[in-house]
């Protein structure tokens, strides 16, 4: 990237010196530096600043214990994030989900599982929620979890979740040593 831009500025400054230089010309010499200056300018603001700011640690971005990460590779690899959102944000439609979530949080996830749908519940906050048996159970057969009333997914009867009752007990035990990380 940085190579790029360097070899970008050596080109432009090439390019106008000799404009000025040997032509005289107002496109080289005022049009091209000024559009140079503006193309990095606006790559200074967008990459370099963001990228050298330091992002204030917060108590929900704390690493993950090697089991932990194992679950977190078996929940990005089932798409659990494809109905499950990790991200509170301030608006009125996410009140009640708990702490709003900050860039910090999410220091040591790669890659991001924020989620786009919220088929199912946000679980940024889920960690403690419920016990690890509940967790067993509910990913062997999600469906008799939920009662038609509270289902969230509208009037169908239980939950749309799929059965994960084809993890091996590893994989199940990782997800829910995951699951319960999420605080
Ligand atoms: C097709 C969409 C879908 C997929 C994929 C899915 N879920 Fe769900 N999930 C739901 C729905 C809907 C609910 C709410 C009903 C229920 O409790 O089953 C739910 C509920 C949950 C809950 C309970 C949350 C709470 O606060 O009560 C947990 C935990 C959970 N899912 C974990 C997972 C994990 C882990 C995966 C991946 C292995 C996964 N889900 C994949 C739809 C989905």
């Amino acid at each position: 990237m940085y190579t790029a831009l360097i070899l970008f500025i050596l080109a432009g400054s090439i390019i106008c010196l000799g404009g000025i230089y040997y032509k005289r010309s107002i496109v080289l010499g005022i049009l091209v530096p000024g559009a140079m200056l503006l193309i990095i300018i606006a790559f200074l603001s967008t990459a370099v600043l963001p990228y050298m700011e330091k992002i204030p640690a917060t108590d929900k971005g704390v690493p993950y214990s090697e089991r932990a990460l194992l679950g977190r590779q078996i929940y990005v690899r089932e798409g659990c994030w494809y109905c499950h959102t990790q991200q509170v944000r301030p608006i009125r439609t996410d009140a009640g989900l708990g702490n709003v979530s900050q860039p910090g949080d999410y220091q040591y996830d790669y890659p991001h599982v924020l989620g786009t749908e919220r088929t199912g519940p946000d679980l940024s906050h889920l960690g403690g929620k419920y016990e690890d048996d509940w967790h067993r159970n509910h990913l062997m057969n999600p469906r008799p979890k939920t009662p038609e009333e509270e289902g969230m997914a509208g009037k169908v009867k239980g939950s749309v979740m799929p059965p994960f009752s084809y993890l091996s007990r590893e994989e199940t035990e990782a997800l829910v040593t995951y699951l319960q990380s999420l605080r």
